[in-house]
């Protein structure tokens, strides 16, 4: 699929289908996500995939009981090593590069997943406590993201864009 397609055609799926994500597909996935862009290429990012059914409801329970969490078969918690990306680049590293690399990789999840026909959503309101406690996340690691993966169940309609005369700015803001 052309990327310009994968694109404009990802929308956030919050209802899945009974059916399994095979492991290599969930593996293909990670494996788009690891060719993100990182700074410096310390690739700060960290992957926990979930299929267990008890701690899907928790993981759900955790983002605000965002419930469609727990109905895909396979959920992928993708997180960001901030302490690896502050040996690099000190607090910058820490605080702004560590999300940004690791938001580029989950971008990648959901345009790989759109290519194959899978459904994702970018949950990120949860209640990072519980998540690193239940997932036995180390200090110096942040969840950054909650991605529930599954055969889509709906087809949403695309939600509006700020146009491009309003967001582009020549020469100075
Ligand atoms: C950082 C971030 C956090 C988000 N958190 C949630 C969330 O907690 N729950 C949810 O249902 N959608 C969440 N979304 C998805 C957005 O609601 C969605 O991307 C937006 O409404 C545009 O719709 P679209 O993805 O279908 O184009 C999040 C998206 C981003 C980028």
């Amino acid at each position: 699929m052309d990327v310009f397609e994968a694109i404009k055609r990802r929308r956030s799926i919050r209802a899945f289908k009974n059916v399994d994500v095979p492991e290599e597909d969930v593996e293909k996935l990670i494996e788009a996500a690891r060719w993100a862009p990182s700074a410096g290429n310390i690739q700060p990012w960290e992957f926990i995939i979930v299929r267990n059914p008890e701690t899907k409801r928790k993981l759900a329970e955790a983002a605000l009981n965002q419930s469609f969490i727990e109905e895909a078969p396979v959920v992928i918690v993708v997180c960001a090593d901030y302490e690896r990306s502050a040996r690099g680049y000190g607090s910058r590293g820490a605080t702004l590069y560590c999300i940004q690399d690791t938001a580029a990789a989950i971008q990648n999840i959901h345009l790989a997943a759109v290519a194959m026909g899978l459904g994702t959503c970018w949950v990120g309101a949860f209640r990072e406590e519980p998540v690193k406690e239940l997932l036995k996340i180390p200090d110096g690691v942040r969840p950054v993201a909650i991605i529930p993966v599954g055969c889509p169940a709906e087809q949403p309609k695309p939600r509006p864009r700020r146009p491009l005369s309003e967001i582009i700015h020549r020469e100075v803001f």
